[in-house]
C-alpha cells in the first residue's frame, strides 16, 4: 500500500486517527508538527513567537521536500501545511491524501475541548471568535484540502472505512 497522509483544519483528528493506522499497517507515523519541533529544538508556539509564520511555513517545506515517495509511512499534517507552497501536489506526490472534513461547528467544538497552548493561531481566542475564525479559514483552505483525492465524512474517518478505500 502506498503512504497515506491526512490532512484537515487543526482539531479534525489526524494525529490520533494516524497513530491508529500506522500501528495496524506498521510502518512509521510521521506528524510533521512534531517533526519540525524535534529539529527545530522549539515547539511550534515557540517558534511563531520567535521566528514567525513565515519562517514556521519554511521549516514544514522543507521537511516535505526530505520525504522520500519511495518510503512507507502514515504522515499526519499541520492543518496550514496543504494550503501554501504547492504543498499539496507534493502531498499527492507522496502518497494517498486523505481530507479529514469536519463542519466548522464540529472543529469549534473539539478545539474548544483541547488545550489551546498547543496552537498559537488559535491561542486566547473566546468560543465566538474561535467559531469566526474557523468558518473564515475553513472557507479560505477548503480548495486546498479538496484537491485530496480522498474526503471522508466524520463518519468515515475510521481505520477499517480507510484501509478499504485504499485496497
Ligand atoms: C496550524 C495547525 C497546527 C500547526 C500550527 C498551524 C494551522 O497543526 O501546524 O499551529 O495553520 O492550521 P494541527 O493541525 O495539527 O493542529
Amino acid at each position: 500500500m502506498k503512504s497515506i497522509i491526512l490532512v484537515g483544519f487543526m482539531g479534525c483528528g489526524k494525529s490520533t486517527l494516524g497513530k491508529k493506522l500506522a500501528k495496524k499497517l506498521n510502518v512509521p507515523f510521521l506528524d510533521s508538527d512534531h517533526e519540525i519541533e524535534a529539529s527545530a529544538g522549539l515547539s511550534v508556539s515557540q517558534i511563531f513567537e520567535k521566528h514567525g509564520e513565515t519562517y514556521f511555513r519554511n521549516l514544514e517545506r522543507e521537511f516535505l521536500m526530505k520525504l522520500n515517495p519511495n518510503d512507507n509511512f502514515v504522515l499526519s499534517t499541520g492543518g496550514g501545511m496543504p494550503c501554501l507552497n504547492e504543498n499539496m501536489n507534493r502531498l499527492n506526490e507522496l502518497g494517498a491524501v486523505l481530507y479529514l472534513k469536519l463542519s466548522p461547528q464540529e472543529l469549534t467544538k473539539r478545539l474548544l475541548a483541547a488545550k489551546k497552548t498547543k496552537r498559537p493561531l488559535i491561542e486566547g481566542k473566546t468560543a465566538e471568535d474561535l467559531q469566526l475564525f474557523i468558518a473564515e479559514r475553513l472557507e479560505a483552505r477548503n480548495q486546498f484540502y479538496l484537491q485530496a483525492p480522498f474526503i471522508l465524512k466524520g463518519k468515515e474517518q475510521n481505520v477499517k472505512h480507510i484501509l478499504e478505500i485504499l485496497s
